[in-house]
């Protein structure tokens, strides 16, 4: 099982894929990648919500477990949505902790803030992991939109000093989003903890993508992700076939279906 100080000692780059069900998680694990991420990315990615602010606890619990279920070996870290931590400190620690205690990850991530700090301190003394995530942060979404973060020097010192101010508060890992690779690479060089990067750049200690992007299932994937399949283009044709197999009364054929000898006299059924 991997753990965060397995993270922390990796000497080759880490890798993290994010998943919501059972059998990707499997997969996920069989392919050997390090983390997965149990992201609020699941709002748009396969719950068919507009953006990340509807997930809600429940739904990332829910998924945690069906990862966990699934895979053994990776790191399992559970998103928490907008607005479950840090309106009250109780409720956060609740949240956070109900992902340890009834959905079995094994840390949490945090989108970063001003506020963040404290809470990250907190839960790390519980025994809660954190992971920080920073730059763009997609539950800001009516702030910042999806634009890329941190490329005017005030930005950029202002992603870096939340990134240095959650590792002194004890996150164990720093999610760096969408921000230049130049910065990405300064705050790397600066952290003790692993950086692991989406859209920025390859200096990071690791990268982390959403694993629709990946099998090239998303309609609109973001700039900086690449489709190394094309599960849409698979599934269509799948799908299609069996229709038309059904359809044209190819299938089920013979050997999908079986005859009750016993049955013989069926004019008695009714
Ligand atoms: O929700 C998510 O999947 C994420 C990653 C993109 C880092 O936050």
């Amino acid at each position: 099982m991997t753990t965060v100080r397995d993270l922390r000692d990796a000497d080759e780059p880490i890798t993290m894929l994010t998943a919501y069900d059972a059998v990707t998680a499997e997969l996920v694990a069989r392919a050997g990648v390090d983390v997965i991420l149990v992201g609020d990315s699941m709002g748009n990615a396969v719950l068919g919500y507009d953006s990340t602010l509807p997930v809600t606890v429940d739904e990332v619990a829910s998924r945690t477990a069906a990862v966990a279920r699934g895979a053994d070996e990776p790191l399992v870290v559970a998103d928490m949505p907008f607005l479950s931590v840090g309106v009250e400190e109780a409720d956060s620690i609740d949240n956070a902790g109900r992902m340890l205690k009834e959905a079995g990850a094994e840390a949490v991530k945090i989108e970063s803030n001003e506020h963040t700090v404290e809470l990250t301190d907190q839960l790390t003394a519980l025994g809660i992991p954190v992971m920080a995530h920073v730059g763009l942060t997609p539950q800001s979404v009516n702030q910042t939109g999806y634009a890329r973060q941190g490329t005017e020097p005030e930005e950029a010192r202002e992603i870096a000093r939340l990134a240095r101010e959650h590792e002194r508060a004890g996150a164990f890992a720093c999610v760096l989003e969408h921000i230049p690779s130049n910065l990405a690479a300064e705050i790397t060089d600066e952290l003790s903890i692993p950086t692991m990067g989406i859209g920025a750049g390859p200096a990071c200690d690791g990268q982390v993508l959403v694993i629709t992007d990946v099998l090239g299932l998303s309609e609109h994937p973001p700039p900086f992700a690449e489709a190394f399949g094309d599960a849409r283009g698979e599934i269509e044709s799948a799908v299609a076939e069996y229709a038309e197999a059904v359809e044209s009364g190819r299938f089920p054929a013979e050997e999908h279906g079986h005859e009750a000898p016993e049955l013989d006299d069926l004019d008695e059924l009714y």
